[in-house]
């Protein structure tokens, strides 16, 4: 799909991040969009943005919907057939997601892992069965599913595990090549790509603590006091702030902006690329686990990558 203009084009996850640059930039290239987030606001400002870019007569709507629930990403569906009079659509990126629900083995937040696991995989697979039915209607789709470089490499370094987070992406992975095959015997005119990002300058740290009802800071102070910090000095309020700084490095500090990211994204769309790495972190990272899988793990395994000039942030956290 060299042309995007005129196409019809679903974003989940669209008030923030990846999502919202993905809006604007498809509205630049003359596709009408749909997108859908848990923010009415922050929807409004990517409307407003991809609006006041674009010089096409493009049609942009904003939709509540959480992507975890079927209801809702059917309701979805029918709201954008009805507002846009469409009876097809030509892309869907499931792009939604959160972070969150690390360690399974202590069981600390049973309730956050499901709901990290929930946004992440149920997010694409609620989405790619509410609008795979409108994409084989089309002359040419493209189903276009985020994963991560979680959805290849299950950590984010040695001290943090990182468990749903890692099981939903290597779903979302596993899942978009098989459905390739699938849909090259069953709709040939539909494809399916998946993304995956390195680290990417976003407020989804930020987003995953306020979707998550907050830090938790009896576990903060916890892991801290494991990894040697002296907690005792530290107030509720110190650790809130330790939170939101780390937050806002992890955004201000990466090496790809969200903008890049989806200009990556669309091109990897446009060149029919199905596997659609993100930065060369991800581009490094996805090398390295393939030469030497068995020591993946391995706490040295980080400095690896560290000394090639990448995921530096994981590694002074
Ligand atoms: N930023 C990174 O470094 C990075 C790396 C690899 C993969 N990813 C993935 O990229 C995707 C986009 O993330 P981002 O970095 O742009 O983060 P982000 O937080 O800026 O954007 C995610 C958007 O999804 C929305 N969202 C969250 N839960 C939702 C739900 N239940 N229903 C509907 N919308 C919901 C949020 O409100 C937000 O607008 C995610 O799937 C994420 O896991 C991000």
């Amino acid at each position: 799909m060299r042309n995007l203009h005129g196409k019809m084009a679903i974003v989940t996850g669209g008030g923030t991040g990846m999502g919202r640059e993905l809006v604007r930039q498809l509205a630049v290239a003359g596709s009408h969009v749909a997108m859908c987030d848990v923010s009415p606001d922050n929807m409004m400002e990517t409307e407003r943005l991809a609006l006041s870019e674009t010089t096409d007569d493009v049609r942009v709507t904003s939709h509540v919907c959480d992507v975890a629930d079927e209801a809702d990403m059917l309701a979805f569906r029918d709201q954008v057939q009805a507002r846009h009079e469409v009876e097809h659509v030509d892309l869907v990126f499931n792009n939604a997601g959160i972070g969150g629900g690390g360690s399974f083995v202590t069981d600390e937040d049973r309730m956050a892992w499901e709901k990290t696991f929930d946004v992440c995989w149920h997010g694409v697979y609620y989405g790619c069965r509410a609008f795979l039915p409108l994409l084989i209607r089309s002359e040419e789709g493209h189903i276009v599913n985020t994963s991560s470089i979680n959805g290849f490499w299950a950590t984010v370094g040695p001290d943090v595990p990182h468990t749903a987070y890692c099981a939903a992406k290597f779903a979302v992975k596993g899942f978009t090549e098989a459905l390739n095959i699938d849909l090259r015997l069953h709709a040939p005119h539909v494809m399916a790509h998946v993304v995956m990002p390195g680290h990417i300058g976003t407020s989804i740290a930020l987003n995953s603590t306020a979707a998550h009802g907050g830090p938790d800071l009896e576990r903060i102070r916890k892991t801290l006091a494991e990894r040697g910090s002296d907690v005792d000095q530290m107030s509720d309020a110190d650790l809130t702030e330790l939170v939101v700084s780390r937050g806002e490095r992890f955004r201000d500090d990466a090496p790809t902006t969200a903008a890049e990211a989806a200009a990556i994204i669309l091109d990897g769309v446009r060149e029919k690329r199905w596997r659609i790495l993100v930065g060369d972190d991800a581009i490094v990272l996805d090398e390295l686990v393939r030469e030497d899988p068995e020591f993946a793990y391995e706490p040295e395994f980080l400095q690896r990558i560290v000394e090639r000039g990448h995921l530096n942030y994981f590694d002074s956290r």
